[in-house]
C-alpha cells in the first residue's frame, strides 16, 4: 500500500464525494439530536462538497481545513438565498422600492435579538473590514491623539490605523500580546502598558486569526475603561462571533464591534455587522456621505444598490444556528474537532507531545482554530506537504506568528480530521 493510498483509506469512505450527486445534498438536512455525534456527522455531510472532486488547481479528495477565510452555507441557508435571489430578480425595482427596507429591518431585528443587541445600534455591512474601517476612518481624530492596537491584529486594520496616522498625525502604540499567555492578566497588562492620557481608542481582536488565540476580551475591556473611561473600545470579532460562546450584546464595555457573518454564522458571503453604541454614533462619520440624522445607525448603510438577498438569507442562518442547539453545542463540536486534529483527546497521534511539532498557542486558549509549526520544516514546506496529501490549510508567515493554520468548521467530519491527524503522524 503506498503512503498516499494508506492516508486516503483512513475513514474517508464516510464522506466519499461520489455520495453527493447533483442537488441531492439539498435534501440532506439532519433531523437528529445535537447532543449526539451522529447529528454533527450527518450535518457535516449535508454541506455541498463538490470541490472534493477536484478543480483546475487541485486534485481530487481534498479535505478543506481552511474554513477561516469564509465558509459554506448549509443547504437550507443556500436554498433560502437562492429563493430570495429569484424573487429579487423577478420583482427588480418593485422589490427595491416596496419591500427592501422592510426586509432589512426584519433581518436587523432578528440578528439583534440573536445577539442581545439593540437594533438601533446595529448596521449591516459587507464584512469586518468595512465595519472596522467605518469607525477607524470616521473617528474625529486630532493630531497627537493616540491609539492602542495589538501586535497580532488583522493586517487590514493595521493598515487602516497606519493610514489615519499618516493622514491625521495619530500615534499608533502596539501592545505586545503574548503568543501563548500564562494568565489573562498578561494580556490585560500588554494593552495597559501602551495606554496614556492621550489614548482615544483601543482596538482589540477577540479571536486572533493567526494562531486561534481567544483573548480575555471582557477583562481587557474592563481594564481599559477603568484606566480611561472616555476611550473608545473597538472590537474585531471577525472570528469570534457565533464561534465563541459570547453574545455581542453582552459586551457592555465595547463601544463598537465589527464582524463577518460569512465566517462562523454560515450566512452568504458578503454580510457583515457593525455595532456602535448610541453615545458614539453621532461622533463617527460614515464612510459614504449621509446627511440624515447623525444619531441614526442606518447612516452606516448608505451603500447604494446591493444584494439584499444575502441579508434576507441571514435570517435562515440564524434559524439554522438555533436548530443545531445554539452556541454551546456548536462550540463543543468545534472544540471536539480541534482536539481530534491535535490528538489531545487521547485518540490518534498526539501532535503536541510528539516532539516534532510546536503549537503556537496553548490549547486552553483555543476554539476551533489552531496553528502548528514543524520543527524541521518551514511553514511553506509543511503546508505543501499537507496539500500533497490532499489536506488544504494555510501557511501563516507573520512577524509574530509563523505556522500552518488549521480551521475545521461544521462542514468538517470526524474522518476529515482523523485523516489530517494521520498525515501529521507520517510527516512527523
Ligand atoms: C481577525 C480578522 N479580522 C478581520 C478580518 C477581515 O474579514 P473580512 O475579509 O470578512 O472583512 C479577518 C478575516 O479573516 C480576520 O481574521
Amino acid at each position: 500500500m503506498n503512503r498516499k493510498h494508506f492516508i486516503y483509506s483512513l475513514g474517508l469512505g464516510a464522506v466519499a464525494p461520489s455520495a453527493l450527486k447533483g442537488g441531492e445534498w439539498l435534501e440532506r438536512v439532519p433531523k437528529g439530536n445535537p447532543k449526539e455525534e451522529k447529528f454533527w456527522e450527518d450535518l457535516a455531510r449535508s454541506f455541498p462538497k463538490n470541490y472534493q472532486k477536484g478543480g483546475k488547481q487541485w486534485e481530487t479528495n481534498i479535505v478543506n481545513l481552511e474554513n477561516g477565510y469564509f465558509s459554506h452555507m448549509p443547504p437550507e441557508v443556500f436554498l433560502a438565498h437562492v429563493a430570495h435571489h429569484n424573487h429579487i430578480n423577478d420583482a427588480t425595482s418593485l422589490f427595491m422600492r416596496l419591500e427592501q427596507q422592510d426586509e432589512i429591518e426584519k433581518s436587523r431585528l432578528t440578528f439583534a435579538q440573536s445577539q442581545n443587541l439593540d437594533p438601533d445600534e446595529l448596521a449591516f455591512t459587507r464584512n469586518t473590514t468595512e465595519s472596522l474601517n467605518a469607525v477607524i476612518m470616521g473617528f474625529p481624530w486630532k493630531a497627537g491623539d493616540e491609539v492602542v492596537i495589538g501586535n497580532q491584529d488583522y493586517g487590514s486594520m493595521v493598515e487602516a490605523f497606519e493610514q489615519v496616522s499618516k493622514r491625521y498625525g495619530v500615534v499608533v502604540n502596539v501592545a505586545n500580546v503574548p503568543l501563548s499567555p500564562e494568565t489573562d492578566e498578561d494580556v490585560v497588562a500588554a494593552y495597559l502598558k501602551e495606554m496614556t492620557l492621550k489614548t482615544r481608542m483601543v482596538h482589540i481582536t477577540h479571536l486572533i486569526n493567526l494562531s486561534g488565540q481567544i483573548l480575555p476580551l471582557q477583562k481587557v475591556l474592563n481594564a481599559v475603561k477603568a484606566f480611561k473611561s472616555d476611550v473608545m473600545t473597538l472590537v474585531d470579532a471577525a472570528h469570534s462571533l457565533n464561534h465563541v460562546v459570547l453574545k455581542m450584546g453582552d459586551l457592555i464595555q465595547a463601544d463598537a464591534i465589527g464582524a463577518s457573518l460569512h465566517k462562523w454564522t454560515c450566512a452568504p458571503i458578503g454580510v457583515g455587522m457593525l455595532v456602535v453604541k448610541k453615545e458614539w454614533i453621532s461622533q463617527i462619520w460614515p464612510l459614504m456621505g449621509d446627511s440624515g440624522d447623525p444619531n441614526n445607525i442606518r447612516k452606516f448603510e448608505h451603500q447604494g444598490t446591493r444584494p439584499i438577498d444575502s441579508l434576507m438569507a441571514l435570517r435562515k442562518a440564524i434559524e439554522f444556528g438555533e436548530k443545531i442547539g445554539g452556541a454551546v453545542p456548536k462550540w463543543n463540536r468545534l472544540v471536539f474537532l480541534r482536539k481530534l486534529i491535535l490528538g489531545s483527546n487521547g485518540n490518534g497521534f498526539n501532535v503536541k507531545e510528539s516532539g516534532s511539532y510546536h503549537l503556537v498557542c496553548n490549547e486552553d486558549r483555543l476554539g476551533a482554530i489552531c496553528c502548528i509549526k514543524h520543527k524541521d520544516k518551514t511553514v511553506q514546506e509543511l503546508q505543501n506537504d499537507l496539500m500533497k496529501e490532499g489536506i488544504f490549510t494555510v501557511g501563516i508567515e507573520h512577524k509574530v506568528v509563523q505556522g500552518v493554520r488549521i480551521t475545521p468548521h461544521l462542514s468538517t467530519s470526524k474522518s476529515d480530521v482523523l485523516r489530517l491527524n494521520s498525515v501529521l503522524a507520517i510527516l512527523a
